[in-house]
């Protein structure tokens, strides 16, 4: 059952796109709650004193700052699980998270925010419920950061909707949240394959060699992405002649290959009077402006830059419009970037910086201290929020200012991206990710979950991610495996690929100036090319879980206690995910290891794969087992009465075989499998012949 409770006046988002009735009254479960920097009182008279205080009143008692917001007391067992694009594990408590879009390059455990805003949560314990609290300007979420027992949620201002929703079980909550935001895209099935991607490839000569050496290492690739480098002058719509010249002939080349070229696609737009994307746009009065009506400008990769007013309907419909300038060119496949929108200075904002730097260092030497504090105010010109309050979307004729709606800007890119497809391309899928995200984008395309490093920390938090982007609905993603910051090593890498090749986005990406890390740069490329390849050979059932997931509107990755509710030790289970209807994975995330501990809830059959052909079965009881899995070796369990279905494999997926299918099945009675299979490519998703039930006795 699913409750709406409308406060204010709430900016429609267009998240949801069920109907729902307004309930009377305020949600339930969370108290109103206020903190200031009132001292004195036992918290619960503050608290009952204050929520029912106006601002007048709280002037008057010298309140110097206030926050209005929910209070829900936790039991000491309860766990929350969600939030989406975050750090930290699966069980969200005992940190606090920001929604605020942020291109933050820097995912250390103490941050609060990332690319992407999703604001469904699910509180499980002695009570259960979801909340999506539907809002696009800033929300914190604290988890028992302030209180240990408390979650708290602070709101920029009280105009919102929340959805409480409570279910017969944790996967019947999540379903009915899907079914109320929308059928998740559906990225077409080649687009399951491996993409080989780094912010380097300087011209078409770097893409060839990088496609030549997997194909004649027999390392299966299907998509190699172009970054910034391709455009000239990192203008959207454009390409450098001199560096990729025969662009379409490059396209075709890597089609006879069996390889898509994606590029990539920034949200700011070039500002220069002789290119013809902002010419239009200023024509048209289609970007961003200030308050006094002139075009806002903030400084990204091309240098100054406007921003497409990507919450107007009509600009979206122009923006949109431009990909057919790839499409014409056989391109298939986009990545949206920069969409939070990442803004690296504004005009204003570095000269009142200049400003500050001459004081400093006008009658002396600064000191060690000072030299920090400006290093830091440096840093504050990134994304600054005085640039966000400065700018503001022309919605229904009304201006809005940016801040309020922050979180909106790069779903509404994709948004028109994804519009701009059904209208130009109805009859085929196009690939499309995007970098900054809000519930409803999840219609429109998948996202990567942006600039992490190449530690191991950050392959454990890509495994923690899974299952919260998979409540949200963004079931096409995936990590950078290896690593975008800092330098890969082998060992890193293979076990990053061996939890890539269960994502469904399986992109090996990294950052200019890093190690080089596409897989035959490394001594064991046989080692990789049987992990990649074991990817191929699991791709029907990656692919069929996929689709059922989207269709569907399930998980496709789960913590243990979605699966195993009555499992008192489930809960506790970080590092290991339910992955569709018949396996449980379980990586080795750490260094040097050459196993880990795998706790089973129930008795499962292990199977340890060096290759699709080369792999060992084991029935294994329930409870905890230390389990062996060398470098180059994958260890799934299969539950009880279910089954795994594999193909031959291939060096692309054109070449996999998804009717002719073998199986790897646990038999107590009865396997069953119901295998979805289509052509991968058309927009006809709901035919009954697309599912099959495969038995094994
Ligand atoms: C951003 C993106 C990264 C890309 C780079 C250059 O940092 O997150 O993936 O490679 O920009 O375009």
């Amino acid at each position: 059952m699913i409750r709406k409770y409308v406060y204010g006046k709430p900016f429609e988002t267009e998240a949801v796109v069920q109907k729902i009735e307004a309930c009377e009254g305020t949600m339930p479960y969370f108290d109103a709650y206020k903190e200031t920097d009132l001292a004195g009182g036992s918290a619960e008279m503050e608290q009952s004193v204050l929520v029912n205080m106006t601002e007048a009143q709280l002037t008057e008692m010298n309140v110097k700052s206030m926050k209005s917001g929910f209070r829900y007391v936790m039991d000491k067992t309860d766990v929350v699980y969600g939030l989406g694009e975050n750090i930290r594990g699966i069980n969200k408590r005992g940190w606090h998270y920001t929604s605020y879009a942020d291109d933050n390059p820097h995912h250390h455990e103490d941050v609060q925010r990332l690319y992407g805003a999703h604001n469904f949560f699910i509180v499980d314990g002695k009570k259960r419920f979801g909340i999506f609290l539907d809002y696009p300007g800033e929300i914190t979420f604290d988890v028992g950061y302030t209180h240990k027992d408390e979650f708290r949620i602070f709101l920029k201002d009280m105009n919102f909707v929340a959805y409480v929703i409570e279910g017969s079980s944790l996967k019947d909550i999540v379903k009915q949240f899907r079914q109320m935001i929308g059928r998740s895209y559906i990225a077409p099935r080649w687009a399951l394959g491996y993409c080989q991607s780094r912010w380097g490839y300087e011209n078409a000569e770097d893409v060839r060699y990088v496609v030549k050496q997997y194909r004649d290492n027999h390392v299966p690739l299907d998509m190699i992405c172009v970054d910034i480098d391709y455009m000239d002058g990192y203008r959207n719509f454009t390409i450098d002649e001199k560096a990729y010249p025969a662009f379409e002939e490059l396209v075709q080349e890597m089609r006879q290959q069996k390889v898509h070229l994606v590029p990539i696609i920034d949200a700011g737009v070039k500002a220069d009077p002789d290119y013809y994307v902002d010419v239009e746009g200023l024509e048209k009065g289609y970007f961003c402006k200030k308050e006094d009506g002139t075009e806002f400008v903030g400084t990204v990769w091309p240098g100054e830059c406007h921003f497409p007013d990507f919450l107007n309907p009509e600009a979206r419909k122009w923006f949109g419009h431009h990909y057919s300038f790839l499409l014409n060119k056989g391109i298939d496949g986009f990545w949206n970037d920069m969409n939070e929108p990442a803004i690296f200075y504004s005009k204003r904002q570095m000269s009142e910086m200049k400003e500050k730097i001459k004081i400093m260092f006008e009658d002396s030497l600064p000191t060690d201290q000072e030299i920090d504090s400006l290093a830091w105010k440096l840093q504050d010109l990134k994304n600054s929020r005085k640039d966000y309050q400065s700018f503001y979307h022309e919605v229904n004729g009304e201006q809005v200012c940016h801040d309020k709606v922050h979180n909106l800007y790069g779903y509404n890119m994709t948004r028109a991206a994804g519009e701009a497809f059904e209208e130009l391309m109805p009859d085929k899928r196009i690939l499309m990710y995007s970098r900054s995200s809000y519930t409803g984008m999840h219609r429109y395309g998948g996202i990567w979950y942006g600039d992490n490093y190449s530690w191991w920390s950050h392959l454990k938090m890509n495994l923690s991610m899974l299952p919260a982007m998979s409540m949200q609905g963004f079931l096409y993603s995936g990590a950078d495996l290896g690593g975008f910051g800092s330098d890969v090593t082998e060992d890193l890498l293979l076990r990053w690929l061996e939890l890539g090749i269960f994502t469904p986005l399986m992109r090996n990406h990294s950052a200019k100036g890093t190690r080089e890390q596409e897989v035959y740069q490394f001594t064991d490329i046989d080692a990789f090319g049987r992990i990649i390849g074991l990817r191929y050979a699991l791709l029907p059932y990656i692919y069929s879980e996929y689709m059922k997931a989207c269709l569907r509107d399930e998980m496709l990755f789960r913590p243990l206690a979605f699966d195993y509710e009555e499992d008192t030790f489930a809960s506790q289970v970080e590092d290991q995910l339910m992955l569709g209807d018949s396996i449980m994975i379980a990586p080795v995330l750490q260094q040097n290891a050459t196993g880990r501990y795998v706790y089973l809830p129930e008795e499962m059959k292990l199977v340890r794969f060096r290759s699709s052909t080369d792999y060992e079965e084991e029935i294994l009881q329930a409870g905890h087992h230390y389990v062996t899995a060398a470098l180059d070796e994958v260890v799934i369990f299969i539950r009880p009465d279910k089954l795994l279905v594999l193909s031959n494999g291939g060096e692309s997926v054109e070449d996999v075989d998804f009717d002719n299918v073998k199986t790897i099945a646990f038999v107590k009675k009865e396997a069953v499998y119901e295998y979805y299979q289509d052509d991968g490519n058309s927009r006809y998703y709901d035919k009954e012949e697309h599912f099959r039930k495969i038995v094994e006795k």
